[in-house]
């Protein structure tokens, strides 16, 4: 693999957090950063407490830690303000007899009531588990099921998508808004929270003890619950100061929605962990919102997507100088490749570096990453995180040397890490079936200077947006529809979006194809399943490759789409 890129932009400043990262990533000890929280002194420990009560305790109670706003709210609240609040929650919660290790769901838009409700879980012990606003009903089942979830919090517009009498597990639903419905089983969430207490014990817990169950997808079966526990906060902590290079004055925005887990570990977690200023934004995406947002709050240390960037440099260059984004300091991006003209871009209208980062929901907490105090190379994820060791292995384990493709690979363990697939065993020993080494099923390779640069998916997981998503779940919506007989998924290559999902169709006896049904077939999905997963593209085919076990070849698909060759077909039905 021959490295062409050559392009470098230099750091321009250095920060307290770190002035040179060979020297940091030789010294680093996770021990030391360990002493930061209070097991550390008592063995005991919370990240409702860590994020929240401490800073309140320490006398910074006053200090805003949630700036909102959305089309029809502003608001701002105090790290006590915070803590008040979830401690409402948490007696909530705790009188309908909720505690330590219950799932506990959160289903709605963002806005102040989310921050409360999953940081008042957190008191508890409770294991969270949020949701994307946009899922729909198969959506929100399967992860209900899978974690016999107890509880789940919501709007009523959301109401309709949760199965309940499909959810033996589920006991309480809380529904934040106006016409709660009064049910059995419902509860309202602003009654309760006016007659509980501001007062809550915290549930004291070890390190290992639960945090987050995230589901995400793979490329087969249905999503997997990632489960993560309270060790992560080591992490996020770290990362808040090292790459997200957050300082006590700072106005941080991280556009990430905490249905992902960019959301909940540094739209929450890093931020508050080192007591600063978070802005959340509800509602849609808008360059103009986007910046508005920027310039009214003064935000100086930004963290988005590469699908945002790229839309954002789609809206014009004019556009950004309607604002004032003087106090922005620092701009990074996650989840998908940041394309070096996007950097360049970036470079030219916020006069700042885009700062690409590497992780995934299983890791819990970045790991390769562009720091500050580092030269850029447009198009690479960077380096590994101080305390974290990367490498570029082949199949059986062995490091590769410079400049070869391979399986990137973490070694384990490191504080963030999952430490279960809720229910999956099997699949979570998957991941670590090479010894001492987390396999991440993304391929890439590392140049003779270590930076690494990411290649692509070694399986057939989408990346649509940013977001994760399984070919497998989109086929088994795709065949519940009447008229298809098989269906076949892949991620087509998109200039906004990354990937945008295309759909191999073939259909049964008596139906014929048509843009109507490609119409119906696209919202069926959107409906049924979630918008980011309907087929923006399907394409009707008489027959699909399939192994003579029945299986869908997508690898087939694929070559077909790019016009590739096909590669070894024997193992194709006929
Ligand atoms: O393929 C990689 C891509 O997104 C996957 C992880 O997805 P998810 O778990 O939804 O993300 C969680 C938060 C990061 C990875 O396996 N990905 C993530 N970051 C990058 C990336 N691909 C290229 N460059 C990145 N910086």
């Amino acid at each position: 693999m021959e490295n062409v890129q050559q392009e470098r932009i230099a750091a321009t400043a250095t920060t307290p957090n770190m002035r040179d990262y060979e020297n940091t990533y030789a010294s680093m000890r996770w021990e030391e950063v360990e002493k930061q929280f209070s097991w550390h002194e008592t063995g005991k420990v919370n990240m409702a407490y860590e994020a929240v009560d401490r800073h309140v305790e320490q006398g910074r109670g006053s200090k805003t830690a949630l700036l909102y706003s959305d089309a029809s709210r502003e608001e701002s609240y105090t790290f006590a303000d915070i803590a008040a609040q979830s401690s409402r929650f948490a007696n909530v919660l705790r009188g309908l007899g909720i505690g330590k290790g219950d799932r506990v769901f959160i289903f709605m838009p963002r806005t102040p009531e989310l921050y409360f409700s999953l940081m008042g879980a957190l008191k508890i012990g409770a294991v969270v588990g949020p949701l994307f606003e946009a899922f729909m009903e198969t959506a929100v089942r399967d992860r209900l099921q899978d974690s016999e979830a107890v509880a789940i919090v919501t709007t009523p517009a959301l109401l309709g998508r949760i199965p309940r009498s499909e959810l033996p597990a589920l006991k309480h639903v809380i529904v934040f808004g106006d016409d709660v419905p009064s049910e059995e089983g419902i509860v309202d969430y602003r009654t309760e929270m006016a007659g509980a207490s501001e007062e809550a014990q915290i549930e004291w817990l070890g390190r290992e003890d639960g945090l987050l169950l995230h589901y995400t997808s793979g490329s087969t079966g249905k999503p997997k619950g990632v489960y993560h526990v309270q060790n992560a906060m080591i992490q996020h902590y770290y990362t808040g100061q090292v790459v997200l290079d957050l300082q006590p004055d700072d106005v941080y925005w991280c556009t990430a929605d905490p249905g992902w887990v960019t959301g909940t570990s540094y739209g929450i977690f890093a931020p508050w962990l080192n007591g600063v200023t978070n802005v959340i934004r509800g509602g849609r995406f808008s360059p103009q919102d986007w910046y508005a947002t920027l310039q009214k709050y003064g935000v100086t240390v930004w963290y988005s997507a590469p699908t945002a960037f790229r839309m954002l440099m789609g809206a014009g260059d004019e556009v950004v100088q309607q604002y004032d984004l003087s106090k922005l300091r620092h701009v990074l991006s996650v989840g998908e490749p940041l394309n070096p003209e996007v950097v360049r871009w970036g470079l030219k209208v916020y006069g700042h570096r885009i700062h690409d980062t590497w992780w995934m929901t299983e890791t819990g907490g970045q790991l390769v990453c562009n720091y500050p105090c580092m030269t850029i190379k447009p198009g690479s994820m960077g380096k590994p995180l101080p305390g974290i060791e990367a490498a570029i292995i082949d199949d059986n384990g062995n490091e590769l040397p410079p400049n070869r493709m391979g399986n990137l690979a973490i070694r384990t363990p490191w504080p963030s890490m999952m430490r279960k697939i809720w229910n999956n065993p099997a699949k979570y020993e998957e991941y670590f079936r090479l010894q001492g080494w987390y396999v991440s099923g993304d391929s890439a390779y590392r140049d003779e200077e270590g930076y690494f640069w990411f290649q692509g998916r070694i399986d057939d997981v989408i990346n649509t947006s940013g977001e994760r998503v399984g070919p497998f779940e989109v086929e088994s919506k795709l065949v519940e529809h009447p008229a298809i007989a098989e269906a076949g998924v892949i991620g087509k290559p998109d200039p906004m979006r990354g990937e945008i999902i295309k759909a191999f169709i073939s259909l049964r006896e008596g139906f014929e194809p048509s843009e109507e049904l490609k119409k119906e077939i696209y919202t069926f999905v959107k409906v049924g399943l979630s918008a980011h997963a309907a087929p923006r593209e399907i394409e009707f085919k008489d027959k699909l490759p399939k192994t003579r076990s029945g299986k869908i070849m997508r690898r087939v698909l694929k070559a077909w789409e790019l016009d590739l060759p096909t590669g070894d077909l024997s193992t194709i039905e006929d």
